[in-house]
């Protein structure tokens, strides 16, 4: 079979497999990983793979295992994860593997859920985490420049890399030690911005796969948009699609792997709701391994959330849903999850034969290829696509393989290159439309207030001072999102003086400014990058104090050198501008700074909360913190917090960060589509929603947060609020809808729930959508009736999209083959 890798343990000599079971990779049930062009070769088996990526710190322990469960329903074979080095190691030497940072648990509950693993282990990750997962101590180590060819740097990630693996190996989880995981990747997406580094990224990649190599974890590496990817590593692809992508040749038998299927995109504070139809996720899948692809991976198939600060930046938001086909949640996103699911059972029932026969094109026409699947024994499987963005098609297969229909943009999968088994543009899974309850027991607050005590900053004292303005994160070496710098400065000569303005030029994230202990103004940079503060500032005679309060929300994570990206007023230069444009600069000044608010380092336990009735609450007043107690929302639905009417803060739920909120900060109010055509190539403002709303309104709570004793919430408001509206809410499916085509076994689920009303079914040609379904000319008079014996009262129901299920012999329209236009359809709507 030819693989141009074998597992460590594979057919080696007794001495060395003696030598190899000292250093704890070889155990009685190794599995042995090889790959060859067209397959990864898992103890003998040649398999395609199909994974999703699940990053264990953005759900809970408590949620691990619920999310494996679906991702394994749906037919998946492995899960992929980055490793989060910032979280695992906060300081130099001190780590920590606890709770939702136990990676190896989490892959140890994969390997029980009958599923491989992936570890991306970077350390370098990107992921719009903080800072892209690199620890901010980092920068303190002398001479060090990351990400490059440079000693300090390649030492300390040879020391994580080492540890994750020294872990990995005495936690018995590579494949080659009878473990789940089957591949492993070093850095993540070089390739991108090499060219920033010069000739020393070219080397930083040698030794990246060198050092990698050596780490001797018996299965194989892989580089991800690497194209000079060496020989040793398999070379991957990362996009929306990679069915073009051909790896370097530097590996002959390098396999086409996608390690990045983005199944929707991230959110940005201030921008619009991203979302990558269903029908073309699967178009890209099977255009992947209509072309040879031989893994796909989803990124990510579980999204989940930013809890704490590890939303990356500038303005990654707190939730990470991506629309992936589990939300942020873990419930199901369908109709994504459903409909990928059909593709992979469409693609796996083709898995021996696409894994060892030879492939042919033909092209049947404009934009349509068919692409043929042969084995030795003669086994056959087809792959029909029509890459046209507008135009339906309906081909003739050469030598009378028949007729069929391929609407534009899909693909089709043939079963024995004859029988239309899954087409990516026909959805005959449900789509769940899914309501957000108050919950009557937490639906009333009481809440307790107290503001932040800033005293000692308005009076200017720090705990350290430079004759300069410092760079943000290299002075708090993000502690805190918050960083004051204080001056003093002498007016002697008040008239010059008297409309002062006061100009901070600040590489951002956001600034408030106080003269005196007066605010006089704040700004929030656009889109997180750099801007400049300008406001009208009283001066008196003597000493006047400036209080300047930078803020970063997230730090950047992407790009060539992007960690040396400056955050807050570094430089600034910050000046007061008087009277006839004279200036003072008070850039050389003596400043003073301090790290983070007192409520932060105190961590609450101090201070003295107010209490009242509500006409004392604290509305619109910035620096103030707020504390509820509430009862815990009944059942077990996913709870979420509604903070409509609240600014910008950060927010936690018996002490666990929730993440930084800001529903002040709305969406572009244009450019939303009404309708989504999945027809021609995604990109991220394809099909975006939310126009006009909070960027972020509602806040996942994780019920493993809850205690059955007291439940606490407390915020912090930074800009200033209304809290009178925030409610705790639980999110379920409110209706569920189809208009699945004939032919199909459309199953439908309220997920929990019960089906309590059918309020729409037709079979036939129904119109409309979801919400505005409408009989059309042809329609089976028992399509209600049928359902609603079916699904009424229960939690889920299976229905045969079949004429004889409607007792509808008059309908017209094509059966079994669905491979015409006029095909008869089910709609169906049904409350939960
Ligand atoms: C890739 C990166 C991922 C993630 C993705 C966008 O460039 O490798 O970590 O950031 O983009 O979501």
């Amino acid at each position: 079979m030819g693989s141009s890798f074998h597992s460590t343990c594979s057919s080696w000599t007794k001495v060395v497999l003696f030598s190899l079971s000292l250093l704890g990779l070889c155990s009685a049930t190794a599995i042995e990983v090889s790959y060859d062009q067209t397959a990864f070769i898992i103890n003998g088996e040649r398999r395609v793979i199909l994974s999703g990526a699940v990053h264990f710190p953005r759900s809970t322990e408590k949620m691990w295992p619920q999310i494996l469960q679906k991702a394994k329903d749906s037919g998946l074979d492995a899960i992929e994860t980055y490793v989060f080095w910032d979280r695992h190691e906060p300081v130099k030497g001190k780590y920590d593997f606890k709770k939702n940072l136990n990676f190896v648990k989490f892959f140890k509950l994969v390997q029980e859920h009958g599923l491989y693993g992936i570890i991306r282990i970077g350390p370098y990750v990107c992921a719009e985490w903080n800072f892209g997962g690199l620890p901010l101590w980092l920068h303190k180590i002398p001479g060090i420049q990351v990400r490059t060819d440079n000693e300090p740097w390649k030492k300390e990630m040879q020391t994580f890399v080492t540890k994750i693996v020294t872990m990995c190996k005495e936690a018995n989880l590579f494949a080659s030690q009878g473990g789940p995981i089957i591949l492993a990747q070093i850095e993540n997406e070089y390739g991108n911005i090499m060219s920033g580094y010069g000739d020393a990224g070219k080397q930083y990649v040698k030794w990246c796969a060198e050092m990698a190599l050596a780490q001797n974890i018996g299965v194989p590496w892989i580089m991800c948009q690497q194209n000079d990817a060496p020989s040793t590593v398999i070379q991957t692809c990362n996009g929306f699609y990679c069915d073009s992508f051909q790896p370097n040749g530097n590996n002959p038998k390098n396999p086409k792997v996608f390690t990045e299927n983005w199944v929707g995109w991230f959110q940005k504070w201030g921008e619009k709701l991203p979302h990558r139809t269903a029908e073309d996720v699967a178009y890209s899948v099977a255009r992947f391994f209509q072309n040879g692809g031989v893994l796909n991976n989803y990124y990510m198939f579980h999204g989940g959330t930013n809890f704490e600060r590890t939303a990356g930046g500038p303005y990654i938001t707190t939730s990470y849903d991506y629309d992936a086909p589990l939300n942020e949640y873990g419930t199901l996103n369908q109709p994504k999850y459903g409909h990928l699911k059909q593709l992979h059972a469409a693609i796996k029932s083709g898995e021996k034969i696409i894994t060892s026969a030879t492939r042919t094109e033909t092209s049947v026409g404009n934009s349509v290829n068919l692409t043929t699947y042969t084995s030795s024994n003669g086994g056959k499987f087809c792959y029909l696509s029509n890459t046209d963005g507008s135009q339906d098609a309906t081909v003739d297969l050469p030598n009378g393989g028949g007729k069929f229909f391929v609407p534009a943009w899909s693909v089709s999968i043939l079963e024995n290159c004859s029988k239309e088994i899954y087409n990516t543009a026909k959805v005959n899974t449900q789509t769940s439309l899914m309501v957000k309850k108050v919950d009557a027991s937490s639906a009333h607050l009481t809440w307790e207030w107290m503001a932040e005590n800033i005293e000692d900053t308005l009076s200017g004292k720090g705990t350290s001072t430079e004759n300069l303005l410092l760079e943000q994160k290299d002075f708090t070496l993000d502690a805190s999102d918050y960083l004051w710098y204080m001056t003093t400065v002498n007016i002697n000569d008040t008239s010059s003086w008297q409309n002062a303005t006061l100009q901070v030029v600040t590489m951002g994230h956001a600034l408030y400014a106080y003269v005196n202990k007066n605010l006089v103004g704040s700004q929030f940079s656009q889109t997180g990058g750099n801007f400049t503060f300008e406001k009208p500032v009283s001066l008196t005679e003597g000493t006047n104090i400036i209080t300047l309060l930078s803020v970063t929300v997230g730090l950047p994570n992407y790009g060539a050198k992007y960690d040396l990206i400056d955050t807050g007023i570094v430089d600034g230069p910050v000046k007061l501008i008087g009277k006839n444009s004279v200036s003072m600069d008070l850039t050389n000044n003596s400043w003073s700074y301090k790290t983070g608010l007192n409520g932060e380092a105190q961590r609450l336990r101090k201070g003295v909360w107010k209490s009242g009735s509500s006409n004392n609450l604290p509305v619109g007043k910035g620096m103030t913190w707020y504390k509820a107690k509430f009862n815990v929302p009944s059942g077990t639905d996913p709870v979420v917090l509604d903070l409509q009417g609240m600014g910008k803060g950060e927010a936690w739920v018996n002490g666990h960060g929730i993440g930084r909120y800001w529903p002040l900060n709305v969406a572009g109010s244009d450019g939303c589509s009404q309708t989504c055509d999945y027809r021609g190539a995604y990109q991220s403002s394809k099909c975006t929603y939310n126009c006009g709303n909070p960027t972020q309104r509602w806040y996942h709570v994780p019920r493993q947060y809850f205690s059955n004793k007291e439940n606490i919430l407390v915020l912090f408001e930074e800009v200033g609020g209304n809290p009178q509206n925030i409610s705790f809410q639980t999110v379920s499916v409110g209706t569920v809808c189809a208009n699945a085509y004939e032919g199909a076994n459309l199953e439908l689920s309220c997920e929990g729930g019960k089906m309590s009303k059918v309020e729409f079914a037709s079979f036939g040609n129904p119109q409309g959508q979801c919400g505005s379904f409408q009989k059309g000319s042809s329609d089976a008079s028992t399509s209600m009736s049928v359902v609603e014996k079916a699904c009424a009262g229960k939690p889920a129901c299976t229905l045969a999209v079949t004429k004889e299920t409607f007792g509808a012999q008059q309908i017209s329209g094509a059966s079994g083959n669905s491979n015409t236009t006029n095909i008869n359809r089910l709609a169906v709507q049904i409350a939960c």
